[in-house]
C-alpha cells in the first residue's frame, strides 16, 4: 500500500486506519518484546540460552570430542588441547603435540564458535564441518578408511550412530556429530548478557564504564556480533609493524591463504568471549596478561595510549563476558586461578 496516495473513498480511509493502527499496536508489540529480550540499540547481543541440535547427535559429538581413537597413535582427542572444564583452550602459548613438538599457533577456545562465521587464526575455513574434516585428517593424522573402521568395530558408536542417522558410521555423519556437538558449546548467561538483557544490577558501575569505553574507543568495530569477533579480517598491527614480536616462526596469517599481498599479517578477529579464562592472548600467544593484550590493542589497532584507568575498566568489563556452560561458570585452570 503507498500512503503517499490519497485514499480514493472513505472504505479506502477506513481500511487504511486498520492497517495504520494494526502496524502501530504491532511496532508496539516489537518494541516491548525487544525490551524484554535486548537493548535494541546495543551493538553486541547477548548469547542465546537455547542449545541448537539434536541431542543423539550431540552426545556422539562428544564421545568423539573426546576419543583418542580419532587420532592416529591414540593419544589425543579434541578435548586434549580444547578440555571443556578449562575454558575450551589448553593455556598454552602455542599448542603442543603429545611428542612435545610445538603447533605454530594458540589453541583458540572452542566454546561458541558456533556463532563465528570463520574459523583457525587465518579464517581457512568457513564451516565447522570443513574445519573438522581438515583437523583429522592433518592435526589428527587420520585417514577416513581407518577412522571409520575404528568406529565401526565399536559396537556402541554403531548402534548409536544407527539410532542419530539413517546411514550409520561415514564420513558425512561423524562431521555432523561433531560440528552439531561444537554447535552445542554455547555459554550463556555471562553478567554482561543479563546486562544486555536490562538487568542493571548485573554489571558494577565500573565495568559499565569499561564497556562505554570499549565501545567509544571503537573496539567494538572489530570485536562485534554475538560472539564480540569472529566474523572478520583485520591486520594485527594497524598503527604499528607487531610481526617483529613473534614468539613462534614468523606466522603471516591470511596471506597464506589468499597470496594478496594487503593479507600480510592480517588474522581473523578473535572473540572475546570468556576472553578473562583463556590467556595466553594473540595467535601465537604472546601475551599472558589480559591489561597488556588491551593496551597492545590500543596501541597497534587503535593508535591511541590507553590511560591506565581506562586498561582497567575495560579488562573489568572483559571480566564479565565470563558465562555459564553447563550451568557452572567457564573456568580457567587451576594455575591460572590465582590472583
Ligand atoms: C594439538 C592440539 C589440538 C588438538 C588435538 C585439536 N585442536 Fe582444535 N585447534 C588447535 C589450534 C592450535 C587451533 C588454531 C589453528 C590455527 O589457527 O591454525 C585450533 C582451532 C580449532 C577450532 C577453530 C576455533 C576458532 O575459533 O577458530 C575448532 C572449532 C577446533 N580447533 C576444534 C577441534 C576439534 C573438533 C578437534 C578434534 C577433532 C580439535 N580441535 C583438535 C589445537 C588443537
Ligand atoms: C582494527 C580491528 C581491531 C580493533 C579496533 C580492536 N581489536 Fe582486538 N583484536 C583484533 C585482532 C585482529 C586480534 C588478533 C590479533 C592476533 O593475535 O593476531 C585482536 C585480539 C584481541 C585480544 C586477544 C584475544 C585472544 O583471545 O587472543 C583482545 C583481548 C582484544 N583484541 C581486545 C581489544 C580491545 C579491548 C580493543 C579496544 C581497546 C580492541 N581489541 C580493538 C582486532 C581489533
Amino acid at each position: 500500500m503507498q500512503l503517499s496516495e490519497p485514499p480514493r473513498s472513505y472504505g479506502n480511509m477506513q481500511q487504511l486506519r486498520i492497517h495504520v493502527s494494526i502496524a502501530v499496536s504491532v511496532a508496539a508489540m516489537l518494541v516491548q518484546h525487544l525490551a524484554q529480550t535486548a537493548q535494541p540499540s546495543e551493538p553486541i547481543v547477548p548469547i542465546p540460552a537455547k542449545i541448537p541440535g539434536d541431542a543423539k547427535r550431540i552426545a556422539i559429538g562428544e564421545r568423539l570430542f573426546h576419543d583418542d581413537r580419532m587420532s592416529k597413535d591414540r593419544n589425543e582427542s579434541c578435548a586434549t588441547c580444547h578440555p571443556l572444564d578449562k575454558g575450551g583452550m589448553d593455556s598454552l602459548p602455542v599448542a603442543k603435540r603429545p611428542d612435545g613438538s610445538k603447533h605454530l599457533r594458540n589453541t583458540p577456545t572452542v566454546f561458541n564458535v558456533g556463532l563465528s562465521a570463520t574459523y583457525n587464526w587465518d579464517g581457512i575455513e568457513n564451516t565447522l564441518e570443513a574445519h573438522a574434516d581438515r583437523i583429522v585428517q592433518t592435526l589428527m593424522k587420520m585417514t577416513w578408511v581407518e577412522l571409520i573402521a575404528r568406529l565401526r568395530a565399536d559396537s556402541a558408536y554403531v548402534s548409536s550412530f544407527e539410532a542419530a542417522y539413517e546411514d550409520g558410521v561415514t564420513r558425512a555423519n561423524i562431521l555432523d556429530a561433531l560440528a552439531v556437538f561444537e554447535r552445542s558449546l554455547l555459554t550463556p548467561n555471562s553478567r554482561f548478557d543479563r546486562f544486555l538483557r536490562n538487568d542493571h544490577n548485573a554489571m558494577t558501575q565500573r565495568e559499565t564504564r569499561g564497556y562505554r569505553l570499549f565501545k567509544r574507543y571503537g573496539c567494538v568495530t572489530c570485536h562485534q556480533g554475538a560472539n564480540m569477533g569472529g566474523n572478520l579480517y583485520q591486520k594485527f598491527g594497524v598503527f604499528e609493524d607487531v610481526s617483529k614480536k613473534n614468539v613462534a616462526p614468523l606466522d603471516r596469517g591470511r596471506v597464506r591463504i589468499t597470496n594478496v599481498p594487503r593479507d600480510e599479517y592480517v588474522f581473523r578477529v578473535p572473540s572475546l568471549r570468556n576472553v578473562a579464562v583463556t590467556a595466553p592472548y594473540f595467535h601465537d600467544g604472546r601475551e599472558q596478561e589480559l591489561s597488556k593484550a588491551v593496551e597492545t590493542m590500543g596501541k597497534v589497532q587503535l593508535g591511541k595510549a590507553l590511560a591506565r584507568e581506562d586498561v582497567d575498566l575495560i579488562v573489568e568489563f572483559l571480566r564479565t563476558l565470563t558465562g555459564e556452560f553447563r550451568g557452572s561458570l567457564v573456568s580457567a585452570p587451576s594455575v591460572e586461578a590465582k590472583p
